[in-house]
């Protein structure tokens, strides 16, 4: 299914952040300074790619078809599971931004560590969340939809895609994914 296809794809792009997000933090913890701007950038990306573009067709198209369709199992699995998990996200990026404000303003060790912590706590999230996903709501959708649903999705899907890449959204987001992972490439976990 086209969709679902998409969206993992979408996943390793995001799984990829997640490498650049330990990689970072592995750094402050090896002593080297908090690099605020690649910070900013990784802020970015989990706010319009990872959150408004992806979790946006998510739970605009295919959980909303999921919940309404899918009985009380369907319901449960997104709303008490994903959706819980895509709020839980957007907590440690806001806290992430509140944490690198105040090492801005004065460079604490609290704040670092802030830093540290809510950057990994959003990149251990996403991890689980996402192989939850490529594993099991996905294949349960596809499964326990009917074709003429899916199909629905697919559309409402591509028309998403499309006025996205009017926006350059796709384009805008992994260029900055791709200059990060460039400049993290040497640094080990
Ligand atoms: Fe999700
Ligand atoms: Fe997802």
């Amino acid at each position: 299914m086209y969709s679902v296809k998409l969206m993992v794809e979408e996943h390793d792009n995001i799984l990829n952040l997640l490498t650049v997000i330990k990689k970072a933090c592995c750094g402050i913890m090896d002593g080297q300074e908090v690099n605020d701007s690649d910070f900013r950038k990784i802020i970015e990306f989990a706010r319009n790619y990872a959150d408004k573009h992806h979790h946006g067709k998510e739970e605009q198209i295919l959980f909303r078809e999921m919940t309404d369709r899918l009985g009380d199992i369907g319901s449960k699995l997104i709303k008490q599971g994903m959706l819980v998990e895509h709020d839980m996200g957007r907590l440690h990026i806001s806290e992430l931004e509140k944490a690198l404000n105040q090492y801005k303003d004065n460079p604490r060790t609290e704040a670092k560590l802030g830093i540290v912590t809510e950057a990994m706590g959003y990149a251990n999230l996403l991890q689980r969340h996402i192989d939850k996903e490529n594993l099991v709501v996905y294949t349960y959708a596809e499964k326990n939809l009917s074709p003429d649903v899916l199909e629905s999705v697919d559309q409402r899907v591509r028309a998403f895609e499309a006025e996205a890449d009017m926006n350059q959204i796709q384009e805008t987001y992994i260029k900055i994914l791709q200059e990060l992972e460039e400049k993290y490439s040497a640094s080990l976990l």
